[in-house]
């Protein structure tokens, strides 16, 4: 089932996630840290560690937004990085934060879909998605080209929200997801079908052993899957083996 975020529009679910990132981009840096409680730092931390063991990866960061996750690859890794999205308001504030921190030789972003890569085969070391795969129209499309321009070898590590299975903390994640969440996201970003098409979207995702069933089907062979704060999220890391 395809979940978009404005329900009575009739554009694609790529058009409506755009403007719907294009309308909160300002709002989006605030409202991630405040209604993930800052959890969202460690776990983006935790994805770049998967690639610690590599010596200056040139990094993909796929539906990079405001980029956080491509600077703090830059951080930790010393490497330099490209980001891509399709939202040139996620993409502004993106290009804001690289120059403010003076990264502008190693971290750049670029307007791009993951459907549909503007780079050659085999060019990156490295890719990362956070909080990005599940908003993709055609999720074995967008696996496919991000596998098309990974070097074979190279290693796709991917951050997504998933649905934690344990009593209570199940219910009581729920709860925050679907009730509070929607209500404090669409009250301050002012755009409360973002924030419930975050967790209907969640929701209707693959997540654990079926996420990693998409990544093989896309030609990829996953060799680490890591729940993150009882199971909210997931950190999936594959290779490409040719
Ligand atoms: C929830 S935000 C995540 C941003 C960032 N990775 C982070 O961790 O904060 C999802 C991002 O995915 C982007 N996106 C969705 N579909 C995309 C696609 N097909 N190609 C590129 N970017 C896409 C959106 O524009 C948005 O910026």
């Amino acid at each position: 089932m395809t979940v978009k975020p404005y329900k009575k529009a009739d554009s694609s679910k790529k058009q409506q996630v755009a403007d719907m990132f294009n309308n909160i981009a300002g709002k989006y840096d605030f409202l991630n840290h405040f209604l993930s409680m800052g959890i969202d730092k460690l776990w983006r931390k935790r994805t770049i560690n998967m690639l610690k063991h590599l010596d200056s990866p040139y990094v993909l960061d796929v539906a990079t937004g405001t980029g956080d996750l491509a600077l703090m690859a830059h951080k930790r890794l010393g490497s330099k990085v490209t980001g891509v999205d399709i939202s040139t308001g996620m993409l502004k504030v993106a290009e804001k934060k690289i120059k403010e921190k003076g990264v502008q030789d190693f971290v750049n972003v670029v307007e791009g879909d993951s459907e549909n890569l503007p780079f050659d085969d085999d060019t990156f070391d490295a890719i990362t998605v956070a909080f990005g795969v599940r908003n993709y129209e055609n999720l074995h499309k967008g696996l496919s080209e991000m596998r098309r321009v990974l070097k074979p070898g190279g290693r796709m590590v991917i951050l997504e929200f998933s649905r934690p299975s344990a009593f209570p903390f199940r219910q009581m994640y729920f709860f925050y997801f679907q009730r509070m969440l929607p209500f404090f996201g669409g009250l301050i970003s002012k755009d409360k079908a973002a924030y419930e098409y975050l967790p209907e979207s969640v929701l209707n995702f693959p997540d654990g052993e079926n996420f990693d069933a998409e990544l093989v089907k896309a030609g990829m062979k996953p060799v680490i899957r890591k729940k993150q704060t009882f199971g909210i999220a997931t950190i999936y890391v594959a290779e490409k083996i040719q």
